[in-house]
């Protein structure tokens, strides 16, 4: 059994928060810390939400395939021989051995244990030396299907088969998105980064939701946006972060080559970032994979307007890899540490009203959500 908190600790951990952003404290570090708040964390949140998978361009052909592992469960998504988009726990049938591994392209999906085969639709066909078995029907064998969905150029699953769709949780993201980054279809794969942070993924989360650390954390990235454009703005289950590039030169990246002079970012609940900077046509997503109370992976995946990243790019990706996630790393290791000393608690919110960079109240957004998630997970 998974040790989940007591009944008195459901109670106790919304201590604090106000509904009010101005009035109200942050999470408190038990959440952060205890291995009993992760666990609700991945049942209550990460296998209940809409989980990032890949960009379309993966799974565009029949056949195409790419797995991905959901809060444990390892999860295959499938472009079937009619052309639907399937989804499903990439577990086999007959002795649970993983069935699909990393991406590609299949006509048919084999077990590498036994060798049962199974249809793109997830249908078994094939299980060698059953004939004598008795009362055992193949057809009515099929793999445990899970939600999947196209968003705006990218695939996400969810494993709450009574989850509402995510255009329909998401209201005008779509049209946010789509007014920023038109042609998102058709970006391509360019580079990953990838981390691996000693951290809980909310501390990783809650310091991608303010800018209040900027100005004296990241000095660059204050003179690479326009920080008195910076606009948070907070809706249903995902924020807007908005601002002007910059018009001095930065010390960041160059930016005066570039078609894209808005740094346009979304963080969609619980654990996805889509990051549209100044520059060429990009998207980059962030995807936080929580690993335990106090790690964290993750990736950030550029996909551009060609497979090759031009010399801005580049140096964005080096800006980004060798200072800002640098000292954004830090900052997540040194609150893990300061969560696990009897000096803190909670902390207070800063909040301004209108919204400004400086503000945190997408934090207190983010924090809101969880908590009513882990309301949802007590009942
Ligand atoms: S576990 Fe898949 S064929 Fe045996
Ligand atoms: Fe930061």
């Amino acid at each position: 059994m998974t040790e989940l908190p007591s009944a008195q600790e459901f109670e106790a951990i919304h201590a604090g928060y106000h509904k009010n952003a101005s009035r109200s404290l942050s999470l408190r570090k038990e959440a952060y810390v205890e291995q009993s708040w992760h666990n609700v964390d991945l049942s209550a949140i990460i296998a209940r939400t809409w989980q990032w998978v890949c960009h379309i361009e993966k799974v565009r052909d029949p056949g195409s395939y790419m797995t991905v592992e959901i809060a444990g469960h390892p999860i295959a998504v499938v472009r079937d021989k009619e052309g639907d988009l399937r989804a499903f726990y990439n577990v086999c049938k007959h002795r649970a051995h993983e069935l699909l591994s990393g991406e590609g392209n299949a006509t048919r999906i084999m077990c590498p244990y036994h060798a049962w085969v199974y249809k793109l639709d997830g249908h078994l066909v094939r299980a060698p030396h059953t004939g004598n078995l008795e009362g055992f029907e193949p057809k009515e064998i099929c793999l445990d299907q899970v939600q999947v969905e196209e968003f705006c150029g990218f695939v996400y699953v969810n494993l709450d088969p009574d989850a509402p769709s995510l255009s329909a949780q998401t209201g005008d993201l779509e049209t946010e998105i789509r007014h920023w980054a038109p042609d998102i279809e058709k970006l391509t794969f360019g580079h990953r980064l990838t981390y691996d942070i000693r951290s809980n993924w909310k501390n990783v989360v809650d310091n991608f939701l303010e800018c209040y650390h900027c100005p004296t954390a990241h000095k660059d990235f204050c003179d690479l946006v326009d920080m008195d454009t910076y606009k948070v703005t907070t809706h249903g289950i995902y924020s807007s972060h908005m601002a002007d590039a910059g018009n001095a030169p930065n010390s960041a990246y160059d930016v005066s080559n570039a078609t894209v002079k808005t740094h346009a970012v979304w963080w969609l609940w619980p654990n996805t970032c889509l990051m549209r900077y100044p520059g060429r046509s990009s998207m980059i997503v962030l995807n936080i994979i929580p690993a335990g109370p106090d790690r964290t992976f993750e990736t950030y995946d550029f996909f551009l307007e060609t497979p090759e990243a031009n010399e801005a790019e580049l140096d964005a990706m080096r800006y980004l890899d060798e200072v800002l996630q640098v000292e954004d790393i830090n900052i997540c290791e040194s609150v893990q540490k300061g969560m696990n000393t009897p000096a803190f608690q909670q902390g207070r919110i800063v909040n301004d009203p209108d919204g400004s960079g400086m503000s945190e109240h997408a934090v207190h957004h983010f924090h809101g959500l969880v908590l009513d998630a882990y309301e949802t997970a007590r009942r």
